[in-house]
C-alpha cells in the first residue's frame, strides 16, 4: 500500500512512523512533513488545507489510503472532497467534524444526547452573553468561575476560564465585541467551572464499533506545577493510574458512544478518530470537548504503545471492518515531554513576527537515533537551506513547540526518566521544557 499522511506536527510524525512499520505498507508520503517525519516517510510541499493540491497529488501518485492528522482539513471537508472523487480517506467527514469545529453543535449534541457535561447557555450576541453573566452571579459567589467559549476554532485559545463577574464580562468584550478571533466568536457558549482531574479519551470508530485506545493525560500549562500560561500541550503520559479502572469503560459508554450514535441519527456516519476530553468530577466523567482527530502530544505517548500494525484499524474504519482488527498494546507505560522554543506560547500568539525565535540548530539529534526506549517526534522543525548541496543538512526550529521526546519502559518511572534521558542529550538555544510530566500519577506506579 502506499499511504499518504496529512499534517506536519508531533501527531503526524508518530502516524507517519507507525504506518511505516506496517507489513502491509510499502511507501508513505506526508503533506507537508518536516525534517524528522521526513526520516520515515517522503515528504511533499503540499499544505494540509490545500485539498485540490493534495487530490491531484493522490491521484497522480496512485495513493491506496489518505489518513488526516489535524482538524483544519477535517473541518475545511478534505474527506468529503476525497469520498467525492472515490479516494479512500481515514477522518470523519464535514458535518461530524462540527464536533470539533463548533462549540455551540458539540454541546447542544451533548444535551440532546444525555452526555454527562457542564451546564450551558448559548449566545448569539453581547448583549444576551452579559445578561447571561449577570443572572448566573445573582445566584452564586462573586468569586466563583465560569468558563466563556468562543463557538469556533480559536487556535487553541477561544476558552477563557474567568475568576468572576467582572472577568467573565472582559472575556464576552474581547470575544464578540472586540472580535479578536473574528467570525469564531460571533456565538459564545457559558457554562458552568469543573472541578477534578483531566484526561484525554480518544478511540478509533467506524461509526458502529468503537474501539478505545489508551487513556492518556495531556499538561496544558507551560511551566512545572501547572504554572503559567495555557499551550497546546506540554507533555503526556499513558496509561494514567490515578483514573479508576473504569474510566475508559465510563466514558466510551456515557460520552463517546451516545456522541458516535447521535450524529449517526443525523444521517453521516462518524469515522475516524474522537477525542473525548474529561473532567472526573464527584458525580462521574464529564465531558469537557470533543476533538475529531487524536490528541498532540497525547498521540506521541499513546502510539509508542501500541504493538499490534495500526493499517488494519485504519483500513477498518475505511471499509467498515473495524470489528476484525486486532488491537494489542504492549505492557508499561510512556511517557512525553515536548521541548519547546525561547517564547512559546506568548510570543507565537497568532499574527505576532516569530522569525527571531525560530531556525535554531538542534544538536543531539543523531545519538537518540538507534534507541528503542526513547524517540523524538519532530513538531516544528525544517532543514536549515543552504546553496551548498554537499552539506549536511542541518535541522533547525520552525516553530513554538519544537520536538517530543517518548520514552517508553516497564513501568511509568522509568519511561519518564527514559524520556528526559532523551531530553537531556538535546539542545537549542532558548528551549524549555517541562521537568514534571506525569508527576500526578508517579506516586501510584
Ligand atoms: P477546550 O479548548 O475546550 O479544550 O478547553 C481548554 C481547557 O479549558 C480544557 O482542557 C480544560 O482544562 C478547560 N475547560 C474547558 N471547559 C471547562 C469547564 N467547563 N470546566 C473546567 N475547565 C474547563
Ligand atoms: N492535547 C490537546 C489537543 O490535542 O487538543
Amino acid at each position: 500500500m502506499r499511504v499518504l499522511v496529512i499534517g506536519g506536527g508531533g501527531r503526524e510524525h508518530a502516524l507517519a512512523w507507525k504506518i511505516s512499520q506496517s507489513p502491509l505498507v510499502n511507501k508513505v508520503f506526508c503533506a507537508p512533513g518536516n525534517a524528522g517525519i521526513a526520516r520515515v516517510a517522503e515528504c511533499v510541499p503540499i499544505k494540509a488545507t490545500d485539498i485540490d493540491g493534495l487530490i491531484d497529488f493522490v491521484k497522480t501518485n496512485r495513493i491506496d489510503l489518505t489518513v488526516v492528522g489535524p482538524e483544519a482539513p477535517l473541518i475545511a471537508g478534505v474527506v468529503d472532497r476525497f469520498e467525492a472523487q472515490g479516494l479512500p480517506i481515514f477522518g470523519p467527514s464535514k458535518d461530524p467534524a462540527k464536533l470539533e469545529g463548533s462549540k455551540v453543535f458539540a454541546k447542544t449534541l451533548m444535551e440532546s444526547a444525555g452526555i454527562p457535561t457542564a451546564d450551558f447557555w448559548v449566545c448569539t450576541s453581547a448583549h444576551e452573553a452579559f445578561n447571561c453573566i449577570r443572572n448566573y452571579y445573582s445566584a452564586v459567589e462573586q468569586g466563583t468561575r465560569l468558563v466563556i467559549k468562543a463557538d469556533g476554532l480559536a487556535a487553541g485559545k477561544g476558552v477563557i476560564i474567568a475568576n468572576g463577574e467582572a472577568d467573565a464580562n472582559r472575556a464576552i468584550e474581547r470575544l464578540m465585541q472586540s472580535r479578536v478571533f473574528g467570525s469564531a466568536g460571533d456565538q459564545v457558549v457559558i457554562e458552568e467551572c469543573l472541578v477534578g482531574e483531566e484526561a484525554s479519551i480518544m478511540a478509533i470508530t467506524d461509526g458502529n464499533v468503537i474501539v478505545p485506545l489508551l487513556p492518556s493525560q495531556d499538561h496544558k500549562r507551560a511551566y512545572d506545577g501547572d504554572q503559567g500560561p495555557n499551550t497546546g500541550g506540554m507533555g503526556a503520559y499513558c496509561p494514567v493510574p490515578i483514573l479508576a479502572h473504569d474510566t475508559v469503560d465510563l466514558a466510551v459508554e456515557k460520552i463517546i458512544r451516545p456522541a458516535v450514535l447521535a450524529i449517526r441519527d443525523l444521517g453521516i456516519p462518524y469515522r475516524g478518530f474522537i477525542y473525548a476530553g474529561i473532567m472526573l468530577t464527584e458525580q462521574g466523567p464529564q465531558c469537557i470537548e470533543f476533538n475529531c482527530r487524536l490528541g498532540d502530544p497525547e498521540t506521541q505517548a499513546i502510539l509508542p504503545m501500541l504493538e499490534s500494525d495500526i493499517v488494519p484499524l485504519l483500513v477498518g474504519v475505511v471499509e467498515g471492518t473495524l470489528d476484525q482488527a486486532e488491537v494489542r498494546w504492549r505492557p508499561g507505560s510512556a511517557v512525553c515531554v515536548v521541548a519547546a522554543s525561547e517564547g512559546y506560547p506568548d510570543a507565537f500568539d497568532p499574527g505576532k513576527d516569530t522569525s527571531h525565535l525560530l531556525g535554531r540548530e538542534i544538536h543531539g539529534l543523531p545519538a537518540l537515533e538507534e534507541r528503542e526506549d526513547c524517540i523524538v517526534f519532530h513538531s516544528g522543525t525544517t532543514f536549515r537551506e543552504s546553496s551548498d548541496p554537499t552539506e549536511v543538512r542541518n535541522v533547525v526550529t520552525s516553530g513554538g513547540r519544537v520536538l517530543t521526546v517518548t520514552g517508553v519502559g516497564e513501568d511509568l518511572l522509568t519511561a519518564a526518566g527514559n524520556a528526559y534521558l532523551g531530553m537531556d542529550q538535546i539542545h537549542f538555544d532558548g528551549m524549555h521544557y517541562r521537568k514534571d510530566i506525569a508527576a500526578r500519577s508517579l506516586h501510584l506506579s
